[in-house]
């Protein structure tokens, strides 16, 4: 991707006007959805884990019906969330020098900067973000991964551990729920990828007309979702409107989405990525398609990466892409 200016150090010279590039025009208020008596899926993971029948059922309801839901008891310690968050607030708060020894190499989305970007006139998002690779172990760049503060790195380990466990015990119940055997699943994402994204987004006078994050959809199996602070700025599309989410906790997979920013302060924001392993071949599950036609290409998850990452976000479902 084509590398941009830093959006943290340009907020912080305070300009009353914006620039150009960072303006979207279209934006309209009137697409955001405000009644807030709409119930956005919560599962409990721990019930879950107690094959729960009727959380079972919400947690089907919320994939089939939403692809989004909020996780609630999931037993990732106060102590590793925190220590995550901060590292990741004290991080982010290091002078821009010091913050750009982990700066993406060239022609990768791995370190800080900003990614996506892939044309000299395309609007840019109002953000930055520190990409990591986290799992499998092996595939990790230290030299990307920050020695400060000095317990990032192992915040960001454990960070990754737990999550993966997490991530095991929902793809097990949403293999239940499909009908197949969970070891199908958990055998697709043995040694499975999982990537950390680290999102800042800057307070912005004009808030109200550019981006922190363009919509679209993720490339991952799973996404797990941490909010770092108390500004919110989620918004899922559905029902043809943005619909903002108050995070308690949250997971989101393959919904559109995007993120806004605030006027006054500042937003950070975790996205940890989830996905099979690079040499699964990757396609309709076919106990599932039966004697049925597939609607989607089988291919490996290595070439989906590639395709996915190499492109500008455009809001449309990445599965529309990979239809037959
Ligand atoms: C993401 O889509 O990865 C991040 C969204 C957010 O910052 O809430
Ligand atoms: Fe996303």
């Amino acid at each position: 991707s084509i590398p941009v200016q830093n959006v943290q150090d340009l907020a912080s010279r305070n300009l009353n006007v914006i620039p150009d590039r960072y303006l979207r025009p279209e934006l309209d208020v009137d697409d955001v959805f405000l009644d807030e008596s709409l119930q956005i899926p919560i599962v409990d993971m721990s019930k879950l884990v107690d094959n729960h029948v009727a959380e079972l059922m919400k947690l089907d309801y919320a994939c089939k019906e939403w692809g989004f839901f909020q996780l609630i008891g999931h037993e990732v310690s106060e102590e590793v969330l925190g220590k995550m968050k901060s590292d990741v607030m004290e991080f982010f708060g290091l002078p821009l020098k010091e913050k750009q020894t982990y700066a993406q190499p060239p022609n990768s989305i791995e370190g800080y900067g900003q990614a996506f970007v892939v044309s000299d006139d395309q609007k840019l998002d109002w953000g930055d973000m520190l990409f990591l690779v986290s799992q499998p172990n092996f595939t990790r760049n230290m030299t990307l991964w920050p020695t400060s503060p000095p317990s990032f790195r192992d915040s960001l380990d454990k960070y990754s551990i737990e999550l993966q466990k997490v991530t095991s015990c929902l793809l097990g119940s949403m293999a239940k729920n499909l009908g197949i055997d969970p070891k199908r699943l958990l055998n697709m994402f043995e040694n499975g990828t999982q990537g950390i994204r680290m999102n800042y987004y800057p307070p912005c006078v004009q808030a109200d007309k550019v981006m922190g994050l363009t919509p679209h959809s993720d490339a991952s199996g799973l996404t797990l979702l941490l909010q770092v602070n108390e500004v919110q700025g989620l918004q899922i599309r559905k029902y043809e409107k943005w619909i903002p989410i108050k995070s308690i906790a949250g997971a989101f997979t393959s919904i559109e989405h995007r993120a806004v920013v605030n006027v006054e302060k500042e937003r950070m924001s975790i996205a940890a990525f989830h996905g099979p392993n690079m040499k699964t071949e990757i396609g309709p599950i076919s106990d599932l398609v039966k004697d049925k036609i597939p609607i989607y290409k089988t291919m490996s998850q290595d070439a989906f990466i590639r395709f996915a990452v190499g492109r500008r976000l455009d809001g449309k479902s990445l599965l529309g892409h990979m239809k037959l």
